[in-house]
């Protein structure tokens, strides 16, 4: 059986006080109705991790990092490290996301990069994936995602894999408040399960846990999490506030 995992990504929201608030909340529904299927990861700003993770001892709450550098040490203004997320006491890390992609003009071998260091240095990998309008548009949508998973998870291993979710996340669905449509979702999820079962083997695609993203919400999470594919999801706006949240995961319960 798979894991139903729902991840919150808050990207550049919340001061640390904002983040205790927020997190503190979302504890509270949790030991009011703890959630028994579905593992519940938070991933703050990296000014946060910190706080959060004091703010979330004992609970069930896990901490991810929503990006990371691809050299272990050195002369990189600005940057971090994965040893450094690890020390804060975050487990995981988004790679790849399509803002990262866009504003930062991260490509596959970068992504790529970032995966190999995270998982030599224990963190599990959130890995990003999914197409641009224009790219569904022309059809694109499973070239698209072949060469993803072809180049992001070059000389990635079945083994490894245990430690890597994916999160399909359709660009034109991010923060637009246009949600691909259940059977849009499943049909990709599907198509991604088929080439890592091709590309990396060993039936991996079967196994692993992927993620739909994109404009989820309390009101559409029930849907989607009910396609026999979607395991959960990566959620952007809704999960800003612990209620709409906190309803995603119940959402995942039911299903
Ligand atoms: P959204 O973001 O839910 O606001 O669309 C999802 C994401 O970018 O991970």
């Amino acid at each position: 059986m798979r894991q139903k995992v729902i991840a919150g990504n808050w990207k550049m929201h919340k001061t640390n006080p904002e983040a205790i608030r927020l997190v503190t909340q979302l504890r509270k529904y949790m030991e009011k109705t703890p959630p028994r299927k579905t593992r519940v990861i938070v991933c703050p700003p990296f000014t946060a991790l910190s706080v959060v993770h004091e703010a979330i001892k004992g609970s069930k709450i896990q901490l991810g990092a929503q990006n990371m550098f691809w050299e272990e040490e050195g002369a990189f203004t600005g940057e971090i490290s994965p040893r450094m997320i690890k020390s804060t006491g975050a487990k995981y890390v988004i790679i790849g996301h399509s803002e990262r992609r866009r504003y930062f003009k991260e490509d596959e071998h970068t992504i790529n990069r970032k995966i190999h260091l995270a998982l030599k240095n224990k963190l599990k990998v959130i890995h990003c994936i999914g197409e641009t309008l224009e790219e569904r548009e022309q059809n694109l949508t499973q070239d698209i995602i072949i060469n993803q998973i072809e180049w992001g998870l070059k000389n990635i291993t079945p083994e490894q894999m245990k430690n890597i979710i994916i999160a399909y996340e359709p660009v034109w669905a991010i923060g637009t408040g246009k949600t691909a449509t259940p059977e849009q979702a499943q049909e990709v999820h599907a198509f991604v399960r088929e080439m890592l079962n091709t590309i990396i083997g060993q039936n991996v695609g079967d196994r692993v846990t992927i993620l739909y993203g994109g404009s989820v919400k309390p009101e559409n999470a029930a849907g989607l999490l009910a396609q026999p594919d979607v395991d959960g999801a990566l959620v952007g706006g809704a999960c800003l506030e612990a209620r709409s949240f906190f309803k995603i995961i119940q959402a995942s319960e039911q299903v």
